[in-house]
């Protein structure tokens, strides 16, 4: 029997890109799907695509850190629990480190560190000892290397690293932690992501 096959999921950062490609790709494997994110529209549509038990909306803003406990809690009784969690939300900075106000490099922590790290301890506080959890967190190349203009960004992808590896180290096998490392993947990321001075980039990147 395939992995996937009556898994119950949730993808968070759902609506685009790599997290999108995921949706389509676990519900043909006949996955249990929760999917968030902030665009609404967006994920109406992917729900328009499946079969309707299969999938279920639950908007979401991981900035909101005060929302995250409620969200959370919905998500895991939807299906009566989860298996496999995919905290891949994230934006991007694409700007010299002098040209970017600090306060937007912390509203980025806010949404690429601090608000995957809160769905994570609000995991935590529902699962029990004995059951299995799978959580996938999205890093990225630059979670390993300093790259130029993406200096908050790829801190944050460290600092994910940072966290989550000691989280393994620190909890029972039955938390199956994964640090997910693409390079570059063709998405709006570079798009919808900001400059340094908080407006949108609006322009496709040919790499990170
Ligand atoms: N593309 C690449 O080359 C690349 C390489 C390495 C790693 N990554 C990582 O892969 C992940 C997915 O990115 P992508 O490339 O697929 O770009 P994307 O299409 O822009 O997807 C980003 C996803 O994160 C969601 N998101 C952003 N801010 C959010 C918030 N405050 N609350 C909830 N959801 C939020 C977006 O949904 P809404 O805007 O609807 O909220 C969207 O679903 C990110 O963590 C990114 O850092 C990408």
């Amino acid at each position: 029997m395939d992995f996937w096959e009556n898994k119950r999921v949730w993808i968070i950062g759902a609506s685009s890109g790599i997290g999108e490609g995921l949706v389509r790709c676990l519900i043909k494997k006949n996955a249990w799907v929760v999917v968030s994110a902030r665009r609404k529209d967006r994920l109406e549509q992917l729900r328009n695509e499946s079969p309707s038990a299969q999938l279920t909306l639950l908007p979401m803003d991981v900035e909101d850190h005060g929302s995250i406990g409620e969200k959370t809690k919905d998500a895991w009784s939807h299906f009566g629990g989860l298996d496999v969690v995919f905290l891949n939300a994230g934006i991007a900075v694409r700007d010299r480190s002098i040209e970017t106000s600090l306060d937007l490099e912390k509203k980025l922590f806010d949404i690429n560190f601090w608000g995957l790290v809160a769905v994570a301890k609000a995991l935590l506080s529902l699962k029990s000892p004995d059951s299995l959890l799978h959580l996938a967190v999205t890093s990225s190349l630059s979670g390993k290397y300093g790259v130029p203009k993406l200096a908050a960004y790829a801190a944050s992808k460290h600092a994910l690293h940072g966290y989550f590896d000691s989280l393994r180290a620190e909890t029972s096998s039955n938390l199956r932690i994964h640090l997910v490392i693409p390079g570059f993947v063709r998405t709006d990321i570079a798009v919808t992501g900001w400059k340094g001075d908080g407006t949108a980039n609006g322009k496709m990147q040919n790499a990170l």
